[in-house]
């Protein structure tokens, strides 16, 4: 934190966070809260007296977490993290509440209260790596993001019958797994139709009994998809359910469907946007709009007041993966833009 001249200013707020997936990289998130801390750095050495409180802030469990859901942090932070939310399971059976519990947290106290509202702070800012090739394939220095996809998940659960692998014909089968593979073709296919930022993924597919000398009786697929057009989830959402149990029922096998709405498609803050390309021109840097395929915190924090974020390049694109690196000059391009934009917003 670096405490502004003015007590009765609200503060700027800037962040990220530190926790990823399991065998990601070292640059998601990271870079927003290490350049966070490095912005107000610069402008305490630099002599800078802000006239607002500049606030730095690591958001708790942004990745999906075991329960299906993303940044908790921010979820608790904007009131809203639901009871309902706390009340979902892991693998195991334990709750997400429960979960919280056990690492020291209060559970009633994460839940429908919100912290942050325009009177407290006036600007969120987020500094982060693209995770895709867009900017280094275009030679942009940095992205000024325009909205951040909404994602809807799905739990699929398909019936079928067990029956000897060798002596059951094919056309007498009702094999479970088949029909879960004619619907991860059936997502993928969707993905690649997709208008805009459309895309559709098949993350996991188990089946039972999983003996090789015995047609799958039941399979269990997970999958995803994400647009900034909610119109077009919406209506992928339907034509996926049709799709899929059309396939399935072909093959013999009952399907059930269960949707997860993990968040809505945000928009971020026009003005904010301008004064980042304003604070990018003024640096001589390279700048595009983007969208973002990713999902971030400051999706739910645009949601009580201004947010807006500064993509820099991955090399090769690279995300969610041990190879995952952005240059120490993109990161310092991010920073410089950061930095300008906050002394920019702090003239205001
Ligand atoms: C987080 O990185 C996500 O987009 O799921
Ligand atoms: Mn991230
Ligand atoms: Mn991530």
């Amino acid at each position: 934190m670096l405490q502004g001249e003015d007590p009765t200013a609200p503060a700027l707020m800037l962040g990220s966070h530190t926790d990823t997936v399991r065998s990601g990289g070292n640059f998601d998130g990271v870079v927003g809260v290490l350049g966070a801390i490095e912005t107000v750095r610069l402008l305490r050495d630099g002599g800078q007296k802000p006239r607002h409180t500049i606030l730095v802030v690591d958001f708790l469990g942004e990745e999906s977490n075991d329960h299906g859901l993303t940044c908790l942090g921010s979820r608790c932070m904007t009131g809203e993290l639901t009871a309902a939310d706390l009340d979902r399971p892991d693998g195991e059976g334990v709750t997400l509440g429960d979960q919280c519990a056990r690492t020291g947290l209060d559970p009633s106290a994460m839940i429908s209260q919100s912290w942050l509202g325009p009177d407290e702070v006036s600007a969120y800012l987020e500094l982060h790596i693209e995770q895709g090739p867009v900017l280094e394939q275009r030679g942009v220095e940095v992205g000024v993001v325009t909205a951040i996809v909404g994602i809807e998940r799905l739990i699929a659960r398909f019936l079928g019958r067990a029956d000897h692998a060798g002596t059951m014909p094919m056309s007498d089968r009702r094999d479970a797994l088949a029909a879960a593979a004619e619907a991860v073709l059936a997502i993928r296919q969707l993905g690649c139709d997709a208008q805009g930022a459309g895309v559709a993924t098949t993350s996991r597919v188990t089946a039972v009994p999983g003996s090789p000398n015995v047609v799958p009786s039941a399979a269990r697929l997970e999958a995803e998809m994400r647009s900034t057009d909610p119109v077009w989830l919406d209506a992928a959402r339907a034509v996926l359910a049709q799709e899929v149990a059309a396939k399935a029922g072909a093959l013999g096998v009952g399907v059930e469907l269960d949707w997860i709405h993990d968040n809505q498609a945000q928009k971020l803050d026009d003005s904010l946007q301008s004064v980042i390309i304003g604070a990018a021109e003024s640096r001589g840097l390279s700048w595009a709009p983007i969208p973002s395929g990713a999902t971030h915190d400051a999706v739910h924090v645009a949601r009580k007041i201004p947010a807006a974020m500064i993509f820099v390049p991955s090399v090769d694109g690279r995300s969610h993966c041990p190879e995952e690196m952005t240059k120490l000059s993109d990161i310092a391009n991010g920073i410089d833009v950061l930095a300008n934009t906050i002394l920019a917003l702090d003239r205001r």
